[in-house]
């Protein structure tokens, strides 16, 4: 059977340039992210530094062109004290957020030394739960400040002459979550946060702050806590974030893939709440979004109540991801460009090992997870304006969810290289959906590539066998008279490429 469905592009009708740090990512001190993941001394693969170059090399393959560092739940009882100087000297340290015990094996300079190694910046997170402004400061002197200072002078004493240079930082992680180690109110948080930025762009006024908003959009606190946070910070901040995860837990597919829809629906929500701090403040400056933790995440809930506490580096949030999964990523990133006007900064979280498009085997290989395909190809390919496109769709209902489209899509159009890029999910769980899209506006472009993931089982994993959920290039989409026709399969991600 086939579904249709209609739509048009138009090189005029621009969202917004978008913001490359939207294909940022995450690495916490957490489970296997950092050691057993991005550094691992005794592997093959190791550099001088003990990264894993395996790791490296996939990690480029995504062009991550940002990093969060270092958490998460992690950051809010981090002294970041302790993961500088002399490795022999640093402290072992019982971590609260996770339960583990902190080597200290990795800090501030090895992580802005790989992040290099990646070409991407670092987007430093500062602990606001059990620490404050002066610790927050102390970072930014001891990362940024030239020299001539007592913590400029101390990195540079640790063998780093050149200043770090970080130009993003989160003010604290997650603070409306009452698992958060140092949770406050609204009001507590907006205070500290306010005073804390003031001392931080003090230090250095080229730095842009990120505000925590809330945890997910169903916290009890939701919206109130944006508007109060803003109300403290609007004029000392530059974004407000947001952080979700979702999970097939009914195993109930047709739901699940609709969960970007919440995503769509949080986003709108922030926007509207920080333009009403604006509003109420008659200010002519605009608060923009960090999505800085977002992905799928419930297959290691049960796995993670069995860890033994206080071990080091335990495989822990270890989802294994399945092709529905990356379904559902993709849809993910549909939604962000979308609001590529507002959302300029946004994480995967996370990178490696944790939660992760990438996973490693202590000694052995690095492997992509089925999520890595559609973050991939957002990433490469979807640089540029992103474009509204007008889309008539067949629809359905879910549990959660009503006027589903079966058709989830958007544009990114690339002036300079002259290439117009259709990212698109199909979510009918039995038919071909058949894409008719007027693309008069780009005169002379052609389809290079119609790139498409698809497989017959929805529970498929690369656990195993690694190539079991791979993309194909042999799509059908073609281009005839400024009329482009696509067969996408049914339960698919597409990315067909046209260029002039
Ligand atoms: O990414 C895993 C965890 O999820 C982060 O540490 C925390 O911020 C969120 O709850």
């Amino acid at each position: 059977m086939t579904v249709t469905a209609k739509m048009t592009i138009d090189k005029e009708y621009k969202i917004g340039q978008i913001d490359e740090r939207i294909y940022g990512s995450f690495i916490e001190h957490l489970g296997r992210a950092v050691y057993e993941g991005i550094y691992e001394p005794d592997h093959p693969s190791a550099d001088e530094q003990g990264f894993r170059t395996d790791v490296i090399e996939l990690v480029k393959q995504l062009r991550v062109p940002l990093v969060r560092y270092p958490g998460g739940n992690f950051v809010s009882g981090y002294n970041w004290e302790d993961g500088v100087g002399p490795v022999g000297d640093r402290p072992r340290r019982l971590e609260l957020a996770w339960r583990t015990t902190e080597t200290n094996q990795i800090g501030t300079n090895e992580f802005v030394a790989w992040a290099k190694k990646i070409n991407a910046e670092v987007n430093m997170a500062v602990n606001l739960g059990t620490r404050g402004i002066d610790a927050a400061r102390n970072l930014v002197e001891y990362c940024n400040h030239p020299s001539g200072s007592y913590w400029s002078d101390l990195r540079i004493s640790h063998g780093y002459k050149d200043s770090h240079k970080i130009k993003t930082w989160c003010l604290g992680n997650e603070m409306d979550g009452h698992w958060q180690i140092g949770h406050k109110t609204a009001d507590e948080y907006g205070r500290l946060a306010v005073e804390t930025a003031k001392a931080m762009k003090w230090i250095d006024p080229t730095i842009e702050l990120v505000a925590c908003g809330s945890s997910n959009r169903h916290m009890a606190t939701f919206a109130e806590w944006e508007a109060t946070v803003l109300e403290h910070t609007y004029e000392h901040v530059d974004y407000i974030s947001l952080h979700t995860y979702y999970g097939n837990r009914d195993n109930d597919l047709g739901n699940y893939l609709a969960q970007s829809m919440d995503m769509d629906h949080f986003i709108y929500s922030v926007i509207s709440t920080a333009d009403y701090i604006k509003a109420k403040k008659r200010s002519k400056k605009t608060i923009n979004l960090s999505f800085d933790e977002w992905n799928v995440w419930f297959h290691s809930n049960e796995a993670d109540k069995k860890i033994e506490p206080w071990s080091i580096a335990p495989p822990q949030l270890e989802d294994i991801y399945t092709f529905e999964d990356s379904l559902l990523v993709g849809s993910m990133l549909i939604s962000m460009l979308k609001r590529a006007d507002r959302l300029k900064i946004a994480c995967l979280a996370q990178l490696v090992n944790v939660i992760a498009p990438i996973m490693t085997e202590k000694g052995g290989e690095a492997w992509k997870q089925t999520i890595f395909y559609p973050y991939m190809h957002a990433s490469v390919f979807g640089r540029g304006n992103a474009l509204h496109t007008i889309v008539a769709s067949p629809k359905y209902d879910s549990k959660d969810f009503t006027d589903i489209p079966y058709l989830d899509t958007v544009s990114v159009h690339d002036e300079e290289n002259e290439t117009l890029t259709i990212f698109a999910v199909n979510r009918h769980q039995t038919d071909v959906l058949s894409l008719d899209a007027d693309v008069r506006s780009f005169e002379g472009y052609k389809v290079i590539e119609h790139i498409v993931l698809e497989n017959k089982d929805v529970k498929a994993t690369n656990q195993y066998n690694r190539s079991n959920v791979t993309p194909h290039n042999n799509g059908n989409a073609q281009v005839d008279n400024g009329l482009l026709n696509a067969h996408l399969p049914k339960l698919s991600w597409n990315v067909i490429r046209l260029a002039k």
